[in-house]
């Protein structure tokens, strides 16, 4: 289908997860489901949304491409706001070390983990991570994504990390999905600046980041802030150099030990603090109060066989809590909404409703586009995916099962 103008009609739910309220995080549990709805499309932009009757009173059907959605439900496109898509390698054999009772830091200091990761990226052609992009991007698309963020941070020398946002940055043009590219460069300490990480982040503020914000490779600036990783201090400083760069700041946050990344997050008001879940009472309230988005990653939680991330009490402190898969090869190799779905439901006490915001709108106001995906909304991008059955409440409901019957991007049909 290559038709622009589109009208979707008698759709059992349209779930148009308008409005996006930062500050009032109970808020997320209003879906502003339309029953028996419509959707009219054109030139990749949504154009109205309201009862089917009410739409067909104002169009004129025979100029539409009409897809009839009778027992089925429209919602957003998925916005998959926290994911390391790009790399080379796999660390299978981790995954079963880690079954064996060796923890994530352990495997890392002897050289495993994100290093591991950084060997094989260094390994791997250009050509070869598209080719591998398009195939894990293709697969997010059958869990209805249709906007996805990318992170560097496999390289850690300058080649490396300027090759992933290309690689990005081309899957970005040969795909359908949108990629959101954030430059991770401070993911890991490499071994030639081992116990010199002040240097190694002077080093990307002078040599790196420049480049970036010259060739535009990278909306966002991401760090990893952990204990014997990188620093409060020197993730700040990392931040807000790339701030006055013009990146907006993300964190890999109070992942493992409570470093205080959910203040940091707070006090140089990032866009989105990630992970948290060693984050204090404290740093969670700051971080309502600002507006910070609180990106959960409960597959990694659960792939690490860590407690989950505390999304019912941010929720309730009024943090805007957003959903994601952390897509990476080592702590949480998967693309699958599904799981994060039930995961979030049955583990981390967050309603459908709720579930449902945090992997739509509030997805996207993670990545700063809340004015342009996340909801279906008139002015917003035609990023619409049906569902079979006739309500959301089936998403939670069939566990671990893709309910995505066709993914719409931009006003086309391009996965059923
Ligand atoms: O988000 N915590 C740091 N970074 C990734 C893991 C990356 C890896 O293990 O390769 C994360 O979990
Ligand atoms: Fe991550």
């Amino acid at each position: 289908m290559n038709n622009k103008n589109l009208l979707i009609k008698n759709a059992s739910e349209v779930v148009t997860c308008k409005g996006f309220k930062t500050k009032k995080g109970n808020e997320m549990n209003d879906l502003h489901i339309i029953h028996d709805g419509a959707v009219v499309i054109e030139d990749g932009i949504i154009k109205a949304v309201g009862s089917t009757e009410k739409i067909l009173e104002n169009i004129k059907e025979e100029n539409y491409e009409v897809i009839d959605a009778s027992e089925k439900t429209l919602l957003p496109g998925f916005v998959d706001s926290h994911t390391h898509l790009v790399f080379g390698g796999y660390r299978a054999e981790e995954f079963s070390w880690r079954l064996r009772g060796d923890s994530y830091m352990e495997i890392m200091n002897r050289g495993g983990g994100i290093i591991n990761s950084v060997r094989g990226t260094k390994e791997a052609s250009k050509e070869e991570l598209i080719q591998l992009g398009k195939k894990r991007l293709n697969s997010m698309l059958s869990f209805g994504v249709t906007t996805v963020e990318g992170k560097s941070g496999y390289g850690l020398d300058f080649e490396t990390e300027i090759k992933q946002l290309e690689v990005m940055e081309q899957l970005d043009k040969v795909h359908p999905l949108d990629i959101v590219k954030t430059f991770l460069g401070a993911h890991a300490v490499p071994e030639e600046y081992k116990g010199k990480e002040d240097e190694f982040i002077d080093f990307i503020i002078e040599k790196v980041l420049p480049i970036i914000r010259k060739r535009n490779l990278a909306e966002f600036c991401d760090v990893f802030c952990e204990k014997n990783v990188f620093s409060i201090e020197q993730s700040r400083k990392l931040l807000l150099k790339a701030k006055e760069m013009g990146l907006k700041s993300k964190l890999h946050a109070d992942e493992i030990v409570r470093l205080g990344g959910a203040e940091l997050a707070a006090e140089i008001e990032a866009v989105s603090a990630d992970h948290l879940l060693q984050a204090s009472d404290e740093g969670i309230k700051a971080m309502a109060e600002k507006g910070v988005i609180a990106t959960l990653l409960p597959g990694t939680a659960f792939s690490l066989k860590e407690e989950f991330a505390r999304g019912r009490f941010m929720i309730d402190n009024g943090c805007a809590v957003a959903l994601a898969t952390d897509f990476n090869p080592g702590s949480c190799f998967t693309e699958s909404i599904p799981l994060i779905i039930s995961l979030a439901t049955l583990y981390m006490k967050m309603t459908p409703e709720e579930t449902i915001t945090a992997l739509t709108i509030n997805g996207a106001a993670a990545l700063d586009k809340a004015d342009k995906i996340g909801s279906i909304d008139v002015g917003k991008k035609a990023d619409i995916v049906i569902h079979e059955f006739p309500s959301y409440k089936f998403l939670p409901y069939h566990i671990g099962v893709s309910t995505v019957e066709m993914v719409i991007k931009n006003g086309i049909m391009v996965y059923d």
